[in-house]
C-alpha cells in the first residue's frame, strides 16, 4: 500500500510517502516566519501551511518517484495541535482523497511520534515504555501493542519542550528555544546552580516544570554579569534539571514495570545531553531514539502509522473534523 502522510499540527509543513512500511520520501519545511515573534503565531502558521502544502506534497511525490495516481490512501494529522493549522492540512488531504477516490485516515499526532520509533528501529518489539517529550506534552506510556496504550504519568503543568522554550526566552536565546538552550548550555557548568527538580521524590510518574521556570525567573532578577556564573552556566544548570527529572522518571517506570526497551519520542528527544544520559544510565537496556528529523514534527511518522491503520481496515469518514485537544486512548 502506498500512503501519503500530511502533518500540519503546528509550524512544520510536512509530507511523506510510506510504501509497504518503508518511508520512501519525507519533505519538510520549518516555518521561519515565527522567529521574530519568539513563538508560533497560529494565524501565520495556518497561512504558511496553505501556501506551502502543495509544493511540499509534490516534492515528496517527486522524491519517491510516484505520482498522485499511485497513492492508495492518505493519512493526515487530526490532533492534538492548533485548530487552524490542523484544519489546513485536513482540508487539503480531504480534497485529495475525494479527487482521487482513495481512503483517508485522521491520525493522532502523539501516537505517530511513538510509532516513529518503528521507522528508527524496525526490530522494535512490544511491550515498551515510551517517554513522549514535545512542546505540548510530557508523558510516560506503557505501549503493549498497536492501540493498547497505558498512560503512566504526565506533566501537571508545563511540558518539557515548553520548559526549554520558556527558559530560552528568559535567557534571550532566541527561537526555537530547545536547540538554542542546548547550544548555550554546551559551554556551561551543569552543577553551577541547583535548580528545583519538580516531583522528583514523588512516587508518581507525573512531572512538573513550572517551578523550574519560576526559579529561573527569580534567579535572573538578581543576576549580574559580573557574577562568576556565566549565562552558559545558567543554561547548563537549567537543562540539567530538566534532564535529571526526565531520566529519573523514565528509569523508575522501566524498573517498576520490568520492561527492557524504552523509546524516546517528540522534539525534546533531539537533545544530545538527554540522549547521552539515558544511554549511559540504561546501558543494560534497549534505549531507542529516532534520528533527529524523526524526533521533531514530520510526516513520515504520520504516513507510517496511517498505513498500519488503513491496512487494519480503519478509515475516517469524509466529514471528520480537527481534534485540537485529542488525547490518546488509554486502557
Ligand atoms: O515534537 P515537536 O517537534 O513539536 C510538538 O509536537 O510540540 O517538539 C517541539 C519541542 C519544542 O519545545 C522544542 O524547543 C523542543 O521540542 N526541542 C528541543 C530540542 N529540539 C527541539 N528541546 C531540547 N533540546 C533540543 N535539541
Ligand atoms: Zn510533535
Amino acid at each position: 500500500m502506498i500512503v501519503l502522510g500530511i502533518e500540519t499540527s503546528c509550524d512544520e509543513t510536512a509530507a511523506s510517502i510510506c510504501a509497504e512500511g518503508k518511508i520512501v520520501s519525507s519533505s519538510i519545511s520549518s516555518q521561519v516566519i515565527h522567529e521574530e515573534y519568539g513563538g508560533v503565531v497560529p494565524e501565520l502558521a495556518s497561512r504558511e501551511h496553505e501556501y506551502l502544502l502543495n509544493t511540499i506534497v509534490n516534492k515528496s511525490l517527486e522524491k519517491a518517484d510516484f505520482n498522485y495516481h499511485d497513492l492508495d490512501g492518505i493519512a493526515v494529522t487530526q490532533g492534538p495541535g492548533l485548530a487552524g493549522t490542523l484544519l489546513t492540512g485536513i482540508c487539503f488531504a480531504k480534497g485529495l482523497s475525494q479527487g482521487l477516490s482513495i481512503p483517508i485516515i485522521g491520525v493522532d499526532h502523539l501516537e505517530a511520534h511513538i510509532f516513529a520509533n518503528f521507522i528508527a528501529d524496525p526490530e522494535l518489539e512490544f511491550p515498551f515504555i515510551s517517554l513522549l517529550v514535545s512542546g505540548g506534552h510530557t508523558q510516560l506510556w506503557l505501549i503493549e501493542n498497536v492501540g493498547k496504550y497505558k498512560l503512566l504519568g504526565e506533566t501537571l503543568d508545563d511540558a518539557a519542550g515548553e520548559a526549554f522554550d520558556k527558559g530560552a526566552r528568559v535567557l534571550d536565546l532566541g527561537y526555537p528555544g530547545g536547540p538554542a538552550l542546548e547550544k548555550s548550555a554546551e559551554g556551561g557548568n551543569p552543577d553551577a546552580i541547583k535548580f528545583p527538580r519538580g516531583l522528583i521524590r514523588s512516587d508518581s510518574f507525573d512531572f512538573s516544570f513550572s517551578g523550574l521556570k519560576t526559579a529561573l525567573l527569580y534567579y535572573m532578577d538578581d543576576y549580574s554579569n559580573s557574577n562568576s556564573i556565566t549565562l552558559n552556566d545558567v543554561a547548563a544548570s537549567y537543562q540539567e534539571a530538566i534532564i535529571d527529572v526526565l531520566s529519573n522518571k523514565l528509569i523508575r517506570a522501566i524498573t517498576y514495570y520490568n520492561i527492557n526497551t524504552c523509546v524516546v519520542a517528540g522534539g525534546v528527544a533531539a537533545n544530545k545531553n538527554l540522549r547521552t544520559r539515558l544511554h549511559t544510565l540504561l546501558s543494560n537496556k534497549n534505549v531507542i531514539f529516532p534520528e533527529l528529523d524523526l524526533c521533531t514534527d514530520n510526516a513520515a511518522m504520520v504516513a507510517y502509522l496511517g498505513e498500519i491503520k488503513l491496512k487494519n481496515g480503519e478509515q475516517s469518514k469524509i466529514d471528520f473534523g480537527v481534534l485540537p485537544n485529542l488525547k490518546m486512548i488509554t486502557f
